[in-house]
C-alpha cells in the first residue's frame, strides 16, 4: 500500500499498520492467555476448527495489544456489545480488526489508522478458477471495508485498499481510514508458540 504518512522516516511508515497471520492449529495451548469471556465465546462453537480459530485469533488479538501496552493479555477488556470489537481497557488510541477462515488468522493493528481485514478460501464462489478468484476479491475488498467501520460500506470514498499476502488457497484484504498507510505483514505463529503453554 502506498500513500502520505506522517513524516518522512521509513521506519515510521513501516509501522503504521501491521498485519499478523497465524495458524490455528495448536491453540488449545493458549487458552491461559484468555479470560473467562473469551473462554466461554469458544466454547459455543460445536465445530474444534471454529473454537481452535476463535481462541487463536483472540490469543493473537491480545498478545499484539498487550505487547503495545504493558498490560497481561488477558487483562485487557474488549467490548463487544456493539459491531466492531474495540478495546476498551486500557484507553489507548489503537485500532485492530480480526478475520479468519479455514486455517488462516488475521489481525490488522494500528496506532495511526482505523482498519479492517478480510480472509476468504478460495473455491467458494464459482466453479471456474478466474471467475472465482475475481469474484472472491472483490469479496475481501468489499468485507475490508465494511469491518473497517463496522457498519455498512457507506464510508467506502474515505479509506484505501490493499491486497494482502494470505497462504495459497486464500485472498485477502486490508482497508485502511483515509488516503493510505504503510503495511507490514508478519508471521505471528513464532509469537503464539512462544507464549503457548505458560501465563
Ligand atoms: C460481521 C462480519 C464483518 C464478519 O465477517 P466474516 O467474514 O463472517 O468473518 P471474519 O472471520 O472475517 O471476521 C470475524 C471477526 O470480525 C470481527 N467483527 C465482528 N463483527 C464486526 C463488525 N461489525 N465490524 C468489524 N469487525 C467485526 C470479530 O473480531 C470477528 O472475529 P472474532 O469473533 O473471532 O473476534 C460479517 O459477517 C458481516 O456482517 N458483514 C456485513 C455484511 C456485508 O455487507 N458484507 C459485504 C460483502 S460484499
Amino acid at each position: 500500500m502506498s500513500g502520505p504518512a506522517s513524516g518522512d522516516d521509513p521506519a515510521r511508515r513501516c509501522a503504521e499498520c501491521e498485519v499478523w497471520w497465524a495458524r490455528p492449529a495448536g491453540a488449545g495451548r493458549l487458552l491461559h492467555l484468555l479470560p473467562a469471556a473469551d473462554l466461554e465465546r469458544a466454547g459455543r462453537f460445536w465445530l474444534q476448527a471454529d473454537r481452535d480459530r476463535s481462541v487463536a485469533a483472540a490469543a493473537l488479538t491480545r498478545l499484539l495489544l498487550a505487547g503495545r501496552l504493558g498490560v497481561g493479555p488477558a487483562e485487557l477488556v474488549i467490548d463487544r456489545t456493539r459491531g466492531k470489537p474495540r478495546l476498551s481497557w486500557p484507553a489507548a488510541a489503537v485500532d485492530f480488526s480480526v478475520s479468519h477462515a479455514g486455517d488462516q488468522v488475521a489481525v490488522a493493528i494500528s496506532e495511526v489508522t482505523a482498519v479492517g481485514i478480510d480472509v476468504e478460501r478460495l473455491g467458494r464462489l464459482s466453479a471456474d478458477p478466474a471467475q472465482d478468484a475475481a469474484l472472491t476479491r472483490r469479496w475481501v475488498r468489499q468485507e475490508a471495508i465494511v469491518k473497517l467501520a463496522g457498519t455498512a460500506p457507506a464510508g467506502a470514498a474515505a479509506c484505501t485498499l490493499a491486497d494482502l499476502h494470505p497462504a495459497r488457497g486464500y485472498l485477502a484484504a486490508l482497508a485502511v481510514r483515509g488516503a493510505g498507510a504503510g503495511v507490514t505483514e508478519h508471521d505471528g505463529n513464532t509469537l503464539l508458540t512462544e507464549r503457548a503453554g505458560r501465563a
